[in-house]
């Protein structure tokens, strides 16, 4: 089962009307999408999705609360074109990024390291680069790089020297196949914290998945898309997806530096965005789904 993260909040700061038009991103399970179509009985939410299991559950849940709805099995990279052939422009934008427990929980996605299965983790099944690819075949620096960028692993370059050693006598084939060699591959001490594979699981299922540029670009579009008060909640997950949250809601929202100490700002350059909230869970959410840990709420609203 998976739990929503900071699900009431997120729908308190969406602002939902009965006739609001409400785009999430990430339908999942529909904890949010289930909430959100409740409350906007006069308007219409548009779903995203690229997982064909989670669509085919959340379809039973949304069908039984109304029909004002339309679920998009596509990239939300595609967000803005998809949009624009519906409607022109919307009242609220949702994204609930990662993965969710579902996916975790099913040993062949490839997601997990606790769990044997073939190298995968691709969110959308139909996509070609899988996990087992990026293991198999990345050369040692573009694997230290990940390692680093994605993944923050202070041990990338020793994973990386394991990963090439051992693919060059059979190739790597399995989720514990890898989570063994990262164990092998990094200090004693440093298997006692959390679990050694943790960091670099997280970083091949970026890559594999292209999380980054995708959340960026579409972040960008999705303001693109908001009518007069309409807003964005974004739930992230780690510190990478935030700082981009971070960097794209501060620099629209504020004068630009060069045009700061003008005593009149012209028109054209005052803002038009505003921060309306940036909250992490409580600690009674945390206790309750410890997945939750490194969430962080924020919002943005169109003035
Ligand atoms: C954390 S879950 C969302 C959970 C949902 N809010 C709920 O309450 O049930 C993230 C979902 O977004 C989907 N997802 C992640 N990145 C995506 C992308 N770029 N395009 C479309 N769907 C994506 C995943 O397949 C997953 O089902």
């Amino acid at each position: 089962m998976h739990i929503s993260v900071l699900l009431e909040e997120s729908i308190k700061y969406l602002n939902l009307k009965d006739n609001s038009k409400i785009v999430d991103c990430t339908l999942g399970y529909a904890g949010h999408s289930s909430l959100i179509l409740k409350q906007i009985k006069n308007g219409f939410l548009y779903a995203f999705d690229q997982d064909k299991n989670a669509i085919e559950a959340s379809e039973k849940k949304l069908k039984q609360i109304g029909n004002n709805y339309e679920i998009i099995n596509k990239n939300f990279v595609n967000l803005k074109s998809e949009i624009q052939k519906r409607t022109n422009k919307v009242d609220g934008i949702l994204f609930d990024l990662g993965v969710s427990s579902p996916q975790l929980d099913v040993a062949e996605r490839g997601f997990s390291y606790h769990k044997d299965a073939k190298l995968d983790m691709r969110m959308d099944q139909s996509q070609t680069l899988s996990a087992y690819e990026v293991v198999n075949e990345y050369s040692y620096e573009k694997l230290v790089t990940i390692f680093h960028r994605y993944g923050e692993e202070k041990y990338a370059s020793s994973i990386a020297k394991g990963i090439i050693k051992n693919r060059e006598k059979q190739p790597i084939e399995t989720t514990l196949q890898l989570a063994e060699i990262i164990k092998q591959n990094v200090p004693m001490k440093y298997r006692q914290k959390s679990h050694p594979a943790r960091k670099v699981f997280q970083a091949i299922r970026i890559e594999v998945n292209n999380e980054l540029e995708v959340f960026k670009k579409s972040l960008l579009d999705a303001l693109s898309l908001l009518d007069i008060n309409g807003r964005i909640c974004v739930i992230t997950f780690h510190s990478l997806e935030d700082k981009i949250c971070k960097q794209i809601f501060n620099e629209v929202s504020s004068v630009p530096k060069e045009l700061k100490n003008l005593p009149i700002i012209p028109e054209e350059y005052k803002p038009k965005y505003k921060i309306i909230a940036n909250i992490a869970p409580t600690k009674k959410e945390i206790e309750n789904n410890p997945r939750c840990r490194s969430a962080r709420l924020r919002v943005i609203e169109r003035g």
